[in-house]
């Protein structure tokens, strides 16, 4: 696996820079106005890749907005969220943002497709990265940054195939665009490594004719393409909701059958990977309704937006969605958690209060740690019941990670909310003697959850009676639980 896996992403909405990683004058603030307590707890999330500036908001997104003296920072309309944006956070705090967080953490810079071209992304590329001796890359300089920012990875535009994206583009004009794009950034820097716009969910009506255009115009040009993908318990489906992971396995291996289909049409060895760049359980009919509300002639800076609050429940689909990218490791080279902080987020905050984990920030957690080596081929074989919208499913979703030590960590879920479910696992040939931990997430409440009056109700406890004997793991698995099991 790609330890990029392990990606977030920090878009400008909502709170999720302003009050979340940044809040100058919080007590926990830095001399850059980065809150240390926020800080503190990416690094113990582990993520790696950070997207960044968005999501919706770049299709709006002026880079020289974002850079130089703030004072001279212009403040704009941000049309994607219906917000002003102060640019007081801008490129240059995003990248302190990063080093501050370690070296684990890697930019991910998405450039503007929906309002701008060509010529405007070259220019970011430039002031971002050129070391120095051009106009561009000696603005930066005088801004302070001498050395480069040396972003590699890059998102050419977002989500180009929704309606609701400001320069909205069908699969022609957008495919000629990002290839256009992409030609013209690897002549500034062949070095870089370029995401084309896939779909925004599987359900979108142009979904693989969208790809199957974009991949014809840029093969040769990129080398991801992206997915995006939330899920939600529709129409109070929990049972459905539960094998949410059934529909993001199909999404993955359908891009990647779409994606070796125009290889092979345009008889290319090369092979295109997939960036699943946003993912997460979102209750987006909450949001439908609420911007439905919003008063037009009001513009706020940094409202409260998409500030889901995680039950139990959601961090077992959570779990499992992380359980379908790790068994898809193979083609899905990087994924990014959406989002970071605040919105729809794993880590929450109270403006001049403290910073908590939501219960969806354990199982990131865990296999951002654990879940680094090589993905075992697991063959699950489990009890089924039945969804309405997936047919039969697993009760058991599962995956294995070997680490370099020789060390393995089972991850599995048990989507069955009245019944323990018995797991054995064989691991016969793998020379394992131990077992380390049994770590799990469930609750006698499914509907448990941490929030600013009790931000610790819900955390992973460890399970009685787990062993392992001559190469068999045996262990019980708590309804509706996510377990983290690890041996050596
Ligand atoms: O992550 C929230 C939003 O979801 C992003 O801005 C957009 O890309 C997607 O629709």
């Amino acid at each position: 696996m790609n330890p990029r896996l392990f990606g977030s992403f920090v878009e400008h909405l909502g709170r999720c820079v302003y009050t979340g990683v940044f809040e100058p004058g919080h007590p926990a603030a830095d001399a850059e106005g980065l809150r240390t307590d926020v800080l503190d707890l990416v690094r113990e999330l582990g993520v790696t890749a950070v997207r960044y500036p968005g999501g919706n908001f770049v299709s709006g997104y002026r880079w020289e907005d974002s850079v130089g003296p703030v004072a001279d920072r212009p403040r704009r309309l941000d049309l994607a969220w219906h917000s002003t944006e102060t640019n007081r956070f801008g490129l240059s705090e995003y990248i302190d943002f990063l080093r501050k967080v370690g070296p684990q953490a890697e930019p991910m810079m998405a450039v503007n497709l929906g309002t701008r071209g060509v010529a405007e992304a070259l220019q970011l590329q430039e002031y971002a990265n050129h070391a120095e001796g051009t106009a561009l890359s000696d603005l930066r300089v005088s801004h302070g940054d001498k050395d480069p920012f040396g972003i590699r990875l890059w998102c050419l535009g977002n989500e180009m195939d929704g309606p609701w994206q400001t320069g909205h583009k069908t699969a022609e004009e957008y495919g000629r665009l990002a290839a256009e794009t992409a030609r013209a950034m690897r002549q500034l820097d062949p070095g870089v490594e370029l995401v084309a716009c896939g779909s925004s969910s599987q359900s979108m009506p142009t979904f693989a004719a969208w790809e199957a255009k974009v991949l014809e115009e840029t093969y040769e040009l990129v080398d991801y393409i992206s997915l995006h993908a939330y899920y939600w318990p529709e129409d109070g489906d929990v049972d459905s909701f539960l094998a949410s992971a059934v529909d993001m396995e199909s999404f993955i291996e359908n891009v990647v059958a779409t994606a070796d289909h125009v290889g092979a049409r345009l008889k290319s060895k090369k092979r295109i990977n997939l960036s699943f760049d946003e993912w997460n359980v979102w209750y987006l009919p909450e949001w439908e309704k609420y911007s439905k509300g919003i008063d037009q002639g009001d513009w706020p800076q940094a409202p409260r937006l998409l500030e889901d609050c995680y039950s139990v429940t959601d961090a077992v689909v959570f779990g499992s969605l992380l359980i379908a990218l790790l068994r898809h490791a193979d083609r899905v080279a990087v994924a990014c958690l959406a989002q970071l902080v605040n919105v729809i987020a794993p880590i929450m905050t109270e403006p001049g209060g403290p910073a908590w984990r939501q219960t969806t920030f354990f199982p990131f957690a865990q296999a951002a740690r654990h879940g680094r080596g090589q993905v075992l081929d697991v063959r699950v074989d489990s009890p089924t019941y039945l969804t309405r919208k997936h047919g039969e499913a697993d009760l058991l979703h599962a995956t294995a990670v070997r680490a370099e030590d020789g060390s393995v960590t089972v991850f599995a879920v048990n989507r069955g909310r009245n019944q323990a479910l018995p797991l054995e696992v064989r691991l016969n040939s793998l020379g394992l003697t131990s077992v380390v931990e049994h770590s799990v997430l469930a609750d006698a409440d499914p509907d448990a959850r941490n929030t600013l009056a009790d931000p610790e109700r819900v955390a992973p406890h460890q399970a009685e009676g787990t062993t392992l004997t001559d190469g068999t793991l045996t262990a019980t698995l708590e309804p509706l639980s996510w377990n983290v099991i690890r041996l050596a």
